[in-house]
């Protein structure tokens, strides 16, 4: 039996990685917040291509990023890697710079590293990944003036049965999630889905953070629930929406807290958590993902 993981602790966030002038920013970077989207979640065809070719840069770092993941690589390490890979295609790391809650500081790094009880928005920084932990990268590139997102969870070596199980489990309830997003129904059905999914394998899904439209704006106002939210987040699924699919699940209780960091968030019981994340842009025949390599 491989020693029981310590719990995750703060380490040392090394200094802002610079992007050159050439590379486009988001409106949103060197503000106190981001500006609030009023443009809808249904997209041209024009803006839609636009949306692929940064979801594929997007998916394209998240692979090679994951092809790092390792016993003794550290999270500062991996967001080097993601960083340089997004600027070398030419596009922007959402993340960095992305504006805190109110009197929060920005977000400083280009993707987020969250690790074993770290739902999300796990800071990169001098933490050292261990054997069997499950580390889930979340990257976002913009390009053209437009986002695509996505996360995956990858383990560090061979990983416990329970940590398989449930990185496994967690990209199945994503997958059912995004084939259950069908036009003309409500959003909320894609949330019951994953619960439900979720509940039969004996994890809880994440309530407090969801999916949410993204293109033109990185978080466009639309909210897509991973829990059965009806009859609240009734918008209807309409062909032309993007928006992404990214459930967070829970060996243990799904209750959460922030760090004083204003980002990292963790299970109240330190229970293990995975995530994947897509964005998908509904067609006349369903759902497509838009963040492939
Ligand atoms: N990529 C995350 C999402 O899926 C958002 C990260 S915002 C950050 O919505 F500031 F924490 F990086
Ligand atoms: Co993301
Ligand atoms: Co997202």
């Amino acid at each position: 039996m491989s020693p029981v993981r310590e719990s995750i602790t703060k380490g040392v966030v090394s200094p802002v990685r610079q992007v050159p002038a050439s590379i486009a920013r988001p409106e949103y970077v060197g503000k106190k917040r981001a500006s609030l989207w009023t443009g809808g979640d249904v997209h041209s065809a024009e803006t839609i291509e636009k949306i692929r070719i940064s979801a594929r840069i997007a998916a394209q770092a998240l692979a090679e990023v994951g092809r790092h993941v390792a016993p003794g690589v550290t999270t500062d390490e991996l967001d080097r890697i993601g960083h340089e890979f997004v600027l070398d295609h030419g596009a922007y790391p959402s993340t960095l710079g992305y504006p805190g809650a109110a009197g929060r500081p920005a977000f400083p790094k280009a993707l987020c590293t969250s690790v074993n009880e770290v739902i999300c928005h796990g800071i990169p920084d001098s933490t050292v990944i261990e054997e069997g932990d499950i580390v889930k990268v979340d990257i976002t590139a913009f390009k053209d003036g437009v986002h695509g997102d996505n996360c995956g969870s990858f383990i560090a070596g061979e990983g416990s049965d329970g940590a398989q199980k449930l990185v496994s489990t967690t990209h199945e309830a994503m997958m059912r999630g995004i084939k259950a997003a069908q036009p003309g129904r409500e959003v909320n059905v894609i949330g019951r889905v994953i619960e439900k999914y979720a509940a039969r394998h004996g994890f809880e899904s994440v309530r407090s953070y969801t999916g949410h439209g993204v293109g033109p704006a990185f978080h466009t106002g639309l909210v897509i629930p991973h829990y059965d939210a009806a009859p609240h987040h009734a918008d209807v699924i309409e062909v032309g929406m993007v928006f992404t699919v990214e459930p967070m699940l829970c060996m243990g209780s799904e209750e959460n807290h922030e760090w004083d960091d204003g980002w990292t968030v963790v299970t109240d019981d330190r229970s293990w958590v995975a995530q994947f994340e897509h964005t998908i842009v509904i067609t006349e025949t369903g759902p497509e993902v838009l963040t492939l390599p």
